[in-house]
């Protein structure tokens, strides 16, 4: 059915399951589907060759555009937070206020330091942020298929944007919703908007009072495309949800939460830095339409 799903990355409790999930989502098509999926280390790399990616935050916690001592101090509170975020003997409600504390001491660290909105796009350009391999199938596939992709994300979202902008795949059929800069007249930041998101409240509290709200409860298939524990209440906003399909990237402390993340996830993808698996399954599920070959003279 799906190929890729023999891959040496793929974990799954219920392999029966996943294959019923997967012939429901086809048979309901493109127009019943939605994509929600996390951005940080779910669509971008966690590591390459050997070093680890950044993630929005800290694509601009690197530049340089932060102060030495700024820098030092984002990146104290990263080695602090950072391990009890991925904690598996921690609960989440334990690393809830946690994490709200982590938030917030690194946004008021970079609201003091006059980063310029036309700043961003360089800060990107010289990162070693990268999206996985098989990214441009991943979003072109949808957009073909007219198939929403809500990208729900603790990042930062001027910054992601423009990671999928320079990229070629801001695509009309992409939505965000994530932390927002707030720029003053001169376009310096002044702070983030309102409410804060982080690991641990990506759900309906934080989604009820944005524009897509309507949309996403109009397409009751969902694939759910996460990293993290707290990915799994992403679709908790629709109502009447049909068939969800949960693929979890395990990316770190591997062993640790490999029991957890089977309990939680169908599909549990192992250090696998591509998304050859999620693009095999689009595959299937999708009608595939004809490439357009160039007119020969
Ligand atoms: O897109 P996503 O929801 O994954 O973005 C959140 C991620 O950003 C978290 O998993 C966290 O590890 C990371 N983060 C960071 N620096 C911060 C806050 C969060 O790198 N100041
Ligand atoms: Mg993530």
């Amino acid at each position: 059915m799906v190929s890729e799903l023999d891959k040496a990355t793929v974990r799954m409790k219920d392999p029966e399951q996943v294959k019923n999930i997967i012939s429901a989502l086809r048979k309901g098509g493109a127009g019943k589907l939605q994509v929600i999926s996390d951005f940080d280390m779910t669509l971008t790399r966690f590591g390459f060759n050997g070093r680890r990616c950044p993630t929005s935050h800290n694509i601009i916690d690197n530049s340089r555009v932060i102060s030495e001592e700024g820098r030092k101090k984002l990146k104290d509170l990263l080695h602090y937070y950072y391990p009890i975020e991925i904690d598996p003997y921690r609960t989440m409600e334990d690393k809830l206020p946690l994490m709200v504390e982590w938030w917030t001491k690194a946004h008021n660290l970079l609201s003091q330091q006059k980063i310029l909105k036309s700043d961003i796009a360089q800060m990107v350009k010289e990162s070693d942020v990268m999206l996985r391999d098989g990214f441009n199938i991943f979003f072109d596939q949808l957009h073909q298929s007219r198939v929403p992709l809500f990208i729900f994300s603790a990042g930062v979202g001027d910054v992601l944007e423009e990671i999928i902008r320079q990229a070629g795949v801001f695509h009309p059929n992409v939505n965000v919703v994530s932390n927002y800069m707030d720029f003053n007249d001169s376009g310096i930041l002044k702070g983030f908007r309102e409410p804060l998101i982080h690991t641990y409240n990506k759900n309906n509290t934080v989604l009820k009072n944005t524009e897509y709200f309507q949309q996403l409860c109009t397409r009751t298939n969902i694939l759910l495309l996460g990293d993290s524990m707290g990915d799994l209440s992403m679709a908790d906003g629709v109502t009447s949800l049909e068939n969800i399909l949960r693929v979890g990237f395990l990316n770190d402390r591997v062993e640790e939460q490999r029991g957890k993340y089977l309990e939680a996830y169908d599909i549990v993808l192992e250090k696998d830095e591509t998304l050859d698996v999620v693009n095999g399954i689009l595959r299937f599920i999708l009608p595939q339409t004809e490439l357009v070959q160039p007119k020969s003279p």
